[in-house]
């Protein structure tokens, strides 16, 4: 079995996933709270809480799952992107249990952590496809090949698609993380009241650009007092949440058109958003391209995602990991 541990932003993760990576026995996510009366992700704070939890989080993982320490083969970890002090103590967390038991360590990408929670959420998958990763830090579009290598087709020139919901969010006076906030204000909302700009629209442009969506909600705000923005909140939230799908969605289709993709992949935390999974659904149907969207569970960031990407990962025999380290890009 694949230990796996992803503690790359504010979630403390632990998952036993089976050696294909296709299956998890567990996945325990631990959600740190201690940042929401900061509107947004304390990276200090963050390294703290992860070491306090990640010992019980790895416990229960474990015990979920049915197994004990002897029936582990491999750790795997996330090494990079992320904050680099939360990376720092997943990846001493890894080598500490892989060297006491003389196991190998499996370094993996964060990114493609989300990309892989696609083989656990279709066992049968297998690329070539197009994935579109959209996230609170990231937002990128990739073609993966049938040898299973990532190619970056776009990505965003400014803020990530998570970043957006949660920065428009904050202006809206709603919660933190954004983008469940915003879905929960737009559900009586109507998502055409408001024209919020989509921007990079041209034809074969794969980039994308959130910047002038957060201005363009800022000059709506300042133009209402604060009884229109209470009587207009779910409207406002709706649209702005409409556009950040359209934007996705829109791209994502593009590039499995410019690819020949029969397939394509949607992963990371706004993944998770009800609205983008419905459009890609409808859109996907009309298409006839298969579409791969993980549940929620798997969408946000966790541990069996890194697990099920263990098996496409460089693996480190022991102990040549000791020097190992985590990277932030
Ligand atoms: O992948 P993730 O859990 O962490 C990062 O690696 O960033 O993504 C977190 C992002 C946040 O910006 C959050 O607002 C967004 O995903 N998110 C959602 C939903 N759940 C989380 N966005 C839209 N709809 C959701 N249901
Ligand atoms: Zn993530």
């Amino acid at each position: 079995m694949i230990l796996a541990i992803e503690t790359s932003c504010d979630d403390t993760c632990a998952a036993v996933v089976e050696p294909d990576g296709r299956r998890a026995l567990s996945n325990v996510v631990h959600t740190q709270t201690e940042h929401a009366r900061y509107g947004g992700v304390v990276p200090e704070v963050a390294s703290r809480a992860h070491l306090e939890r990640l010992d019980g989080v790895v416990e229960r993982s474990l015990s979920d799952a049915n197994i004990s320490l002897d029936e582990v083969s491999s750790v795997a970890v996330t090494t990079r992107p992320g904050l680099i002090g939360a990376l720092l103590v997943g990846v001493a967390a890894a080598k500490g249990l892989a060297y006491a038991r003389g196991l190998s360590l499996v370094p993996v990408n964060h990114l493609e952590g989300h990309v892989a929670a696609a083989y656990l959420a279709d066992p049968e998958l297998e690329p070539p496809f197009v994935a579109l990763i959209a996230s609170g830090g990231h937002t990128a579009l990739y073609s993966v090949d049938a040898d299973r290598k990532m190619h970056l087709l776009g990505e965003t020139l400014d803020d990530a698609a998570g970043e957006a919901l949660d920065k428009g969010a904050r202006m809206l006076g709603l919660g933190f993380p954004g983008g469940p906030a915003i879905s929960k204000a737009a559900r009586e909302g109507d998502r055409d009241r408001y024209d919020f700009p989509v921007a990079l629209k041209g034809r074969d442009d794969l980039n994308f650009s959130f910047s002038g969506l957060k201005t363009s909600l800022l000059y709506k705000l300042k133009a209402m007092d604060e009884e229109q923005v209470r009587e207009e909140l779910p409207h406002l939230a709706a649209s702005y949440e409409a556009a950040v799908v359209e934007a996705l969605s829109r791209k994502l289709l593009r590039a499995a058109d410019l690819h020949d993709a029969p397939a394509v992949v949607v992963a990371g935390g706004v993944a998770a958003n009800a609205s983008l999974r419905s459009t890609l659904e409808a859109e996907c149907a009309e298409a006839g391209t298969t579409l791969v969207v993980p549940p929620p569970d798997l969408c946000t960031d966790n541990a069996a995602m890194i697990g099920a990407a263990a098996p496409y990962s460089t693996v480190i025999a022991y102990p040549e990991y000791l020097s190992l380290n985590a990277r932030s890009v």
